[in-house]
């Protein structure tokens, strides 16, 4: 065990917020924690949009009614790009491919480690904070709003502050249910219900439906055209 894995088994998501300012020097030294992730062939392919008006986190908001929008003290919206690709392919070759699943998972990727190491920085500083996905919904909207030029996307966004409130962790499955030895083991519905059991007793009264039943309403039906849509448009699909 080390402080750091201490730190990181300690996570928990933060929604709800104090009110006061992240020092600039301390948000700068979080980015730069979170630029060191590890990225595919170096090509950073992602950006960050840093809000922290008032009057654009309620535009924000107003897209996505998520409170903790609305009471972070700064709102990071972290996006696929690969718009500098274009600048450094156009330098070299006639005809630049943004488009596909390989480069989606590679900006979608490098973008979600950067984002972990900037939640994981906060966290270790004192801060705290939640990704919100839900953004996509309106991911053209967030685009506009935010001017991001075609072959970016947004992915995520990051509402970072001084915690008010901490919730115990959440639980997570069992280790031996996520990692195999040698080779992938096959699992019945048991480990399903087992989990259902275990997300149950911490949620106590505040459950409103199975921890399985969220995922039946995610996969039980096709997804949502707007992400695919959205990323047709920016001609990253
Ligand atoms: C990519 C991503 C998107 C998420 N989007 C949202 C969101 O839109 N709203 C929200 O309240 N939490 C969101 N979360 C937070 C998860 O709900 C949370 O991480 C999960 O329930 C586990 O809880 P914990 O982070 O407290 O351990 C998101 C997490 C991830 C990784």
């Amino acid at each position: 065990m080390t402080e750091l894995t201490e730190l990181m088994k300690k996570h928990v998501s933060v929604r709800s917020f104090t009110g006061e300012v992240i020092p600039e020097e301390d948000m700068t030294e979080i980015l730069k924690a979170g630029q060191a992730a590890s990225s595919w062939k170096n090509f950073q392919s992602y950006s960050i949009i840093k809000v922290r008006s008032q009057e654009t986190k309620q535009a924000i908001y107003d897209l996505q009614q998520q409170p903790w929008i609305l009471s972070c003290d700064t709102f990071l919206l972290m996006v696929g790009d690969l718009k500098r690709a274009e600048l450094a392919t156009k330098l070299h070759a006639e005809q630049f491919h943004a488009d596909g699943a390989e480069n989606l998972l590679i900006s979608s990727v490098d973008t979600a480690l950067v984002g972990q190491n900037i939640l994981l920085a906060a966290e270790s500083m004192g801060y705290g904070g939640v990704m919100i996905g839900l953004v996509r919904q309106s991911s053209k909207e967030l685009s506009e709003l935010l001017h991001l030029p075609d072959y970016t996307y947004p992915i995520f966004g990051i509402a970072l502050g001084v915690p008010k409130r901490h919730n115990p962790a959440k639980p997570r499955l069992p280790l031996e249910a996520v990692v195999f030895e040698e080779r992938y083991q096959e699992q019945d519905a048991q480990v399903i219900h087992d989990f259902d059991a275990v997300q149950t007793e911490y949620a106590g009264a505040r459950q409103t439906e199975l921890w399985s039943e969220r995922i039946a309403q995610q996969f039980g039906a096709p997804e949502s055209p707007v992400t695919a849509e959205h990323l047709k448009q920016q001609k990253l699909l």
